[in-house]
């Protein structure tokens, strides 16, 4: 076999490194920049690293054997191209059986890059499948439940006396650099759950106990996404991921266990968020400004601590009574609420506590949440809050009633 000749080969290089620049910077955008708060290639926990790694592993091999094969065919269509008219219609060559040591080296070099692909692969799938055993003992757990369209999130070993185990909506707090097995669970449809930063997607299937296991290597705010189609919203059901230090997220359960404060006069007192004081200060106020945006975690902190201007304490007791009256307790639980002990949507007692309402979808502030409660039918079509042009249960509100409900909601922390 006569090899191809150095200028042919380098010619060929050139132009394909002409065509990739061209295609890169014909695309417009900054494809370099792989770190947007779903990239899969940008990760943070040793699940989302090891499956990154799978996926460029598997690129680089398939990458070598385009070349190979992509040159070869390039080199031959150039060598024995038609010269002149009398080429084009001469006689084919006579015809060889093959090249048994061609064939046999490219049998052998499909079965070594399958090798090269497959013994990472099945160590990694047996990696990902759950919690290592070395680590098992000092692993967290925690129960994600898929609903159309949000996610509850349950900590089977923090318990709270006469209230069961504490439950949470749409906002998963972890601690950081531990890992934490969470069981996948759904309440109606196939949901799935992903966090692309920290590891890739596990079904929730319906009367079915699976499970997936990550860490968060820093403390941090991770955004995650329901990636199974499971209905009209399916696009709006996203969650988001809060990884803190030991100690913060110790802080953070014994605030979490506490009821809603429900006192009349005033607003909770500052000496209850005591533990809470490494998280800094708030100095979100009202009305927000786009920390959420520019440091999300920041963000989330500041969410924690008293508002720097909260509401007339009057008007969160009329929220709060009509929270009742208008029968929202009858789907929403509010421990220290009487009476709102309702499980078909989120857990609010500490809502004003989230960065995000409506399953990750709007920022958590007065605006958004008006937004939501007046009609949330056109932030999140088919909800089970909006029925049929209004509100379930026909529940009417005037814009004075809406303003009290989120001065309410909004004071839960
Ligand atoms: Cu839940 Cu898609």
């Amino acid at each position: 076999m006569r090899l191809p000749k150095f200028s042919a080969l380098s010619g060929l290089w050139i132009r394909c490194a002409a065509l990739l620049a061209g295609v890169l910077s014909l695309s417009g955008c900054e494809w370099y920049r792989m770190d947007g708060p779903q990239s899969t290639i940008t990760t943070e926990g040793p699940v989302a690293a090891r499956q990154t790694d799978l996926f460029y592993l598997t690129c680089w091999v398939t990458l070598v054997i385009f070349i190979f094969v992509g040159s070869t065919l390039a080199y031959a269509i150039w060598k024995f191209r038609a010269r002149s008219e009398a080429d084009a219609h001469a006689e084919p060559p006579e015809q060889g059986h093959g090249n048994p040591m061609v064939e046999i080296g490219l049998i052998g070099a499909s079965v070594l890059s399958l090798v090269i692909i497959a013994f990472p692969t099945i160590r990694d799938i047996s990696y990902t499948y759950d919690v290592p055993e070395a680590q098992k003992a000092f692993a967290y757990n925690v129960t994600a439940t898929g609903y159309q369209w949000w996610f509850k999130f349950d900590y089977p070993s923090e318990t709270i006396p006469g209230a069961g185990i504490l439950t949470t909506g749409n906002e998963l707090v972890i601690p950081a650099g531990r890992p934490v097995h969470i069981d996948l669970r759904s309440a109606d449809v196939m949901h799935s759950f992903w966090i692309p930063k920290l590891a890739g997607k596990v079904d929730m299937i319906p009367n079915r106990a699976n499970f997936l296991w990550l860490q968060a290597d820093h403390p941090g705010y991770y955004w995650g996404q329901c990636a199974e189609f499971c209905g009209d919203s399916h696009a709006l059901m996203r969650f988001r991921v809060i990884a803190l230090g030991a100690a913060d997220f110790n802080a953070w359960l014994a605030h979490q266990k506490e009821p809603a404060h429900v006192a009349e006069a005033a607003a909770k007192p500052a000496a209850q968020f005591a533990s809470l004081r490494s998280f800094g200060t708030n100095e979100i106020g009202f009305p927000a400004n786009d920390l959420l945006e520019r440091d999300p975690f920041a963000a989330w902190k500041q969410k924690q601590l008293p508002d720097a201007a909260p509401a007339d304490p009057a008007l969160i007791a009329q929220g709060r009574a009509l929270f009742a009256s208008k029968t929202c307790i009858a789907c929403h639980t509010i421990r220290g609420v009487d009476g709102a002990v309702g499980v078909r949507g989120p857990d609010l007692t500490h809502v004003g506590a989230r960065t995000t309402i409506a399953a990750g979808l709007l920022e958590n502030n007065p605006e958004e949440l008006q937004r939501w409660i007046h009609n949330p039918g056109a932030v999140k079509p088919g909800n089970k809050m909006w029925v049929e042009g209004f509100l379930a249960n026909n529940i009417q509100l005037t814009p004075a009633d809406e303003t009290a409900l989120v001065a309410f909601l909004s004071s839960l922390k």
